[in-house]
C-alpha cells in the first residue's frame, strides 16, 4: 500500500469525526482564524490542497472559483454530496505531483492539517507557488511543529512545582511517523503518516519557491479542564499552542 492511499482507509473514521461543519478545532480555531487570514473576496480563486471532504468550502462566502484537491476519492466523494455549490469543484489527485491546472490562476491557497501528512512537502509548495498568481496568498495551518511531534512530544507534570511542561524529545531531524487510528482496535486500525519537519525547513520551503512568509499566528486549545489538576492543566494550555498558521505571499 502506498502511504499517501491511507487516508482512503481512514475516510469513513475522518468523514465522521469532521462531520458537515468541523471537528471541534475545526469550529473553535481553526476555520474563524482561516477565514480571517484569508480574508476572502467575491473576485478570489481559492485552491484547497489536501482539501478532505471539503469542511472549508463549506465554510467560505461567496467567491468566484474554489478548487478542492485531495488524494482520497472517498474523501473527495463526500465533499461533493455535502456541497452542490456550482463554483465549488473537486478534484482528486497527489498535490505533491504535476497537477493539470493552469498556472498563477489562483488569488489565494489553503492547506489545511495537510502538509505534515505529505512526504514531499517541498513539491506541494513549489505547486503552490506555481499555481498562485503574483501577490496570491498561501494559508498553512500545521500542528505545531514544535510543541505537537506525534510520539515525540507529550506533557509531563512537576507536581512539586505544581507545573505541567511539554517535553520534546527530537526536533530537528526530519520524522516519519505512524499514526494509529484506532490504536485500541486491532481489526479495525489502519495507519496514517506523518512527516515531521523544523520550522526553519517551511521558512526554506517557501524562500526556495519564490514567497515570502508575511506572518506567523499561533493557536490555542480553548478547552478548559475540570478536576485537581485543572488550574495547571488549563495555564500549560495558554502557553503551548496545539497549531501554527503561516501566510506566505508569493513575490
Ligand atoms: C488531516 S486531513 C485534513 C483534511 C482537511 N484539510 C481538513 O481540515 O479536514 C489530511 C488530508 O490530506 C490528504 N492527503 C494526504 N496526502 C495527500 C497527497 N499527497 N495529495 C493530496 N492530498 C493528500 C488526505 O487524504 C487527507 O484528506
Amino acid at each position: 500500500m502506498q502511504k499517501n492511499t491511507s487516508w482512503s482507509k481512514v475516510s469513513k473514521w475522518y468523514n465522521k469525526t469532521v462531520g458537515e461543519k468541523g471537528s471541534f478545532f475545526h469550529q473553535e480555531v481553526i476555520l474563524p482564524h482561516t477565514l480571517r487570514l484569508l480574508n476572502m473576496r467575491p473576485d478570489d480563486r481559492i485552491l484547497d490542497l489536501g482539501c478532505g471532504q471539503g469542511v472549508l468550502a463549506r465554510t467560505i462566502p461567496p467567491v468566484r472559483e474554489y478548487l478542492g484537491i485531495d488524494l482520497s476519492i472517498e474523501l473527495i466523494e463526500e465533499a461533493r454530496k455535502m456541497d452542490t455549490n456550482p463554483s465549488h469543484k473537486f478534484a482528486v489527485a497527489d498535490v505533491s505531483k504535476t497537477l493539470p491546472i493552469r498556472t498563477g490562476g489562483f488569488s489565494k491557497a489553503a492547506i489545511i492539517l495537510a502538509l505534515q501528512n505529505i512526504k514531499n512537502q517541498f513539491a506541494v509548495i513549489k505547486n503552490v507557488s506555481t499555481f498562485l498568481e503574483k501577490n496570491g496568498e498561501l494559508i498553512i495551518v500545521l500542528n505545531h511543529p514544535v510543541f505537537r511531534i506525534p510520539k515525540h512530544a507529550d506533557w509531563g507534570v512537576d507536581r512539586v512545582r505544581r507545573v505541567q511542561y511539554r517535553k520534546v524529545d527530537s526536533y530537528m531531524s526530519p520524522l516519519e511517523i505512524g499514526i494509529d487510528s484506532s490504536p485500541f482496535d486491532h481489526k479495525n486500525n489502519q495507519k496514517t503518516w506523518s512527516y515531521h519537519y523544523p520550522l526553519s525547513s517551511y521558512s526554506e520551503m517557501l524562500l526556495d519557491n519564490g514567497m515570502v512568509i508575511k506572518k506567523i499566528e499561533e493557536w490555542i486549545s480553548p478547552k478548559r479542564s475540570e478536576g485537581g489538576l485543572a488550574e495547571i492543566e488549563d495555564k500549560a494550555r495558554r502557553e503551548f499552542p496545539m497549531f501554527m498558521a503561516i501566510v506566505a505571499r508569493k513575490t
